[in-house]
């Protein structure tokens, strides 16, 4: 990992017209976007196609979970259509793990896995015969992760720094949940703020809200990338 944290912009809009408007506002100063199931399941891959026409880098957040071989296949489909980051689920198991890696190996892709999604809580976990507390499930499936050969997690801020001292440096860690000081956490309860995520290691920070919702999102992301190089 370079030492330089990065920042993502989820484009989650739910017309292209829209997600374009934003992606000209912020201009060159946001090179990374990530693209989810709201957008990319009414455009398809027009929206990778036309944000690599920009120059732009994209995280396509499908999060698959299917068996191996399918998971193989949709992981080279995305790389297909331009995807430069691509996810899958860590629940689906070492073997699946162990495809989806090998399937970014071939076509030299960042496969990356999402462990327990920040809306799992210990009861959660219960229902679905996990007794294990999420903290304890995600160091489990992260470390499949990395055993499967992927290169790095999706994380909670809450989870960084336990991650960035299992697993070290390297490990790519990708953080949403974050908001500058004074902003609103809307649904997000394990926020950090751009410096703080910095500090504690994290590769991208995955920024929404606080710069797609912004009056000005121009002038708010160059207030998180100001913070960001203060840090660093
Ligand atoms: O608007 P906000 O900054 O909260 O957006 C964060 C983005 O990261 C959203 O696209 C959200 O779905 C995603 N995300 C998250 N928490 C996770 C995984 C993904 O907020 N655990």
């Amino acid at each position: 990992m370079s030492d330089k944290t990065h920042l993502m912009v989820a484009l989650d809009v739910s017309e292209w017209a829209d997600a374009l408007t934003l992606v000209k506002q912020l201009g060159e100063q946001v090179e990374w976007y990530k693209v989810g199931k709201q957008l990319f399941t009414h455009y398809g891959p027009k929206v990778l196609e036309e944000l690599k026409a920009m120059g732009r880098k994209v995280f396509l957040d499908m999060k698959f979970h299917d068996i191996p071989n399918t998971v193989a296949q949709a992981v080279r489909s995305a790389a297909l259509i331009g995807a430069d980051i691509i996810n899958v689920h860590a629940s689906g198991g070492p073997a699946m793990l162990a495809a989806a890696a090998e399937a970014g190996r071939e076509t030299g892709k960042t496969v990356i896995a999402v462990t327990v999604l920040t809306s799992m809580d210990t009861a959660q976990l219960q229902a679905i015969g996990i007794q294990s507390t999420p903290a304890e499930q995600v160091l489990r499936l992260a470390k499949l992760s990395q055993e499967a050969g992927l290169p790095g997690v999706v994380c909670s801020a809450l989870e960084l720094p336990m991650l960035r001292e299992a697993f070290g440096p390297e490990f790519l860690t990708l953080v949403p949940g974050i908001r500058p000081a004074g902003a609103a956490a809307g649904d997000q309860k394990r926020i950090m703020t751009p410096a703080q995520a910095a500090l504690a290691g994290a590769s991208y920070i995955i920024v929404g809200r606080p710069i797609v919702a912004a009056h000005d999102p121009a002038i708010a992301a160059r207030a998180i990338l100001a913070e960001l190089d203060s840090v660093k």
